[in-house]
This record gives structure tokens, C-alpha cells and sequence, in this order.
């Protein structure tokens, strides 16, 4: 594999409804090496979701050319693309996501129903998830059992399972009081320094933007030089 985990080229997203049109992303190239860890700041609504939806797939650019682990995304047919996202990128969203009837262990068991594994290889790999979270515990509690910080943590081992190379994190502190912020903060720094993920996290936070290696700013839908 390259040792480029993200290049975009031009990138532009724009969003149209019968009634508007709005232009998200305006011309975003970027390049993201395997094993770094990139903040993105800027402020609200201007397009950090955006391009991180785009670099995990879960949606396509108007124009531009995206590459992500070496594949070309917005060739991609669609019935690729989920198979695609869950072999290779792990997501951590503001809201964590989980759900709410299944225990912390069946929540970091789902991405692996995309796999061949058997049940058995499925929770051990899921153990050893929420075990290198913390929360080894934890793992039959359901998700309104667990405190916010938790279940955050929760969302950092289902996205890990399957071992991913590119792990986004879109405000994963957002939520958090500020030590359990913290807690997870520590987390993504231990999965981009002992086991080389390559992060990208969206932060409005500029404590926790100082956990990664440099930070990226977007403003109105562009990247500014700085
Ligand atoms: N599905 C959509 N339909 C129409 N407009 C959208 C859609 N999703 C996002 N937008 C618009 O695109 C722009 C960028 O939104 P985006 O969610 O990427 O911003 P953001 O930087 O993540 O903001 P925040 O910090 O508030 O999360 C905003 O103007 C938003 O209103
Ligand atoms: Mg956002």
C-alpha cells in the first residue's frame, strides 16, 4: 500500500433542494499521510462533516477526485461501498450512536456481522475491544447503564473491531464532561502511537486538537494555509 492514506483533489459538495442550493465544500485538496493524526477545526457550518462523510464514504463529492487507502472512492459502485467502509474505516460520532437495546458487547460485535468470522471469533474480538477501552467490565451493560464517557468508549471499540486503518472521529468529545473527554483523548492518541491508525478528528476543541500532530482549518468550505 502507498504510504498516502487520504489524497483529494479539488473536492466540492454542494447540496441541492428544490428551493436552495448550498455549496458545503469549495475546492478541497489535501493530502493525509498513513499514521498521522489530523485535527480539523473551523467553525460551524463550515463543511468539517462534510468532509469527513466524504473520506469515510458515507457520501460522494459533487466534483473531484477522492483516494482513500488506495481506493478510489467516487468510482465506487454503491454495493461496494459499505463493505468498502466497514473492512477499512472505524467512525466515532458526537452522539455515540450505539444501540440501545443490545449490551456494550453486541454493539462492538456489530461490525463484524459484515464478516465471515464465527460468533465465537466475533466476541473474542470484541472483548479484546473493550478491553483495551477499559471497559472490560462493562461488557453486558446496556448502553443507558453506562455514563456518556462510556459509552463513548463503547464507540471507540466498535470502531476499532475490525481493526481499521483509518479511524474518524467526528467532535467525539463533543458531549463529554472534561475528564472523560480527556479519557478518550487518551484512547485516540494510544491508537495513533502504539498501534499506527491514522485519525482524522473534527474538534471545535483546541485542547483536544493538541493530542494530534497538526491541525487542519476549514472555513466556508475551504482549507485555509496556515
Ligand atoms: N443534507 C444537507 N442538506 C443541505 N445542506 C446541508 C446538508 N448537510 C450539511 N449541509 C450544509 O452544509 C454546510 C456544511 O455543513 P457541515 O455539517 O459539514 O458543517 P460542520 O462544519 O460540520 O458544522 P458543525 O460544527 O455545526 O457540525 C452547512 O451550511 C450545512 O447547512
Ligand atoms: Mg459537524
Amino acid at each position: 500500500m502507498s504510504d498516502i492514506a487520504i489524497e483529494a483533489r479539488d473536492l466540492t459538495k454542494t447540496y441541492t433542494h428544490e428551493e436552495f442550493s448550498v455549496t458545503a465544500l469549495d475546492g478541497i485538496s489535501l493530502t493525509v499521510p498513513n499514521g498521522d493524526f489530523v485535527a480539523l477545526m473551523g467553525p460551524s457550518g463550515s463543511g468539517k462533516s462534510t468532509l469527513l462523510h466524504l473520506v469515510a464514504a458515507m457520501d460522494m463529492p459533487t466534483t473531484g477526485e477522492i483516494r482513500v487507502l488506495g481506493s478510489r472512492l467516487e468510482s465506487m459502485k454503491d454495493r461496494e461501498v459499505a463493505r468498502w467502509r466497514n473492512a477499512h474505516v472505524g467512525f466515532v460520532f458526537q452522539f455515540f450512536n450505539l444501540i440501545s437495546v443490545l449490551t456494550a458487547l453486541e454493539n462492538v460485535e456489530l461490525p463484524l456481522n459484515l464478516t465471515s468470522l464465527r460468533q465465537k471469533e466475533k466476541q473474542k474480538h470484541a472483548k479484546t475491544a473493550l478491553n483495551l477501552v477499559g471497559l472490560g467490565d462493562r461488557m453486558d451493560h446496556l448502553p443507558h447503564q453506562l455514563s456518556g464517557g462510556q459509552q463513548q468508549r463503547v464507540a471507540v471499540a466498535r470502531a476499532l473491531v475490525t481493526d481499521p486503518d483509518l479511524i474518524l472521529a467526528d467532535e467525539p468529545t463533543g458531549n463529554l464532561d472534561a475528564s472523560s473527554a480527556q479519557d478518550v483523548l487518551a484512547l485516540m492518541q494510544q491508537l495513533h502511537r502504539e498501534f499506527d491508525k491514522t485519525i482524522v478528528m473534527v474538534t471545535h476543541d483546541s485542547h483536544a486538537a493538541q493530542f494530534a500532530n497538526r491541525t487542519l482549518h476549514l472555513e466556508k468550505g475551504r482549507l485555509l494555509d496556515c
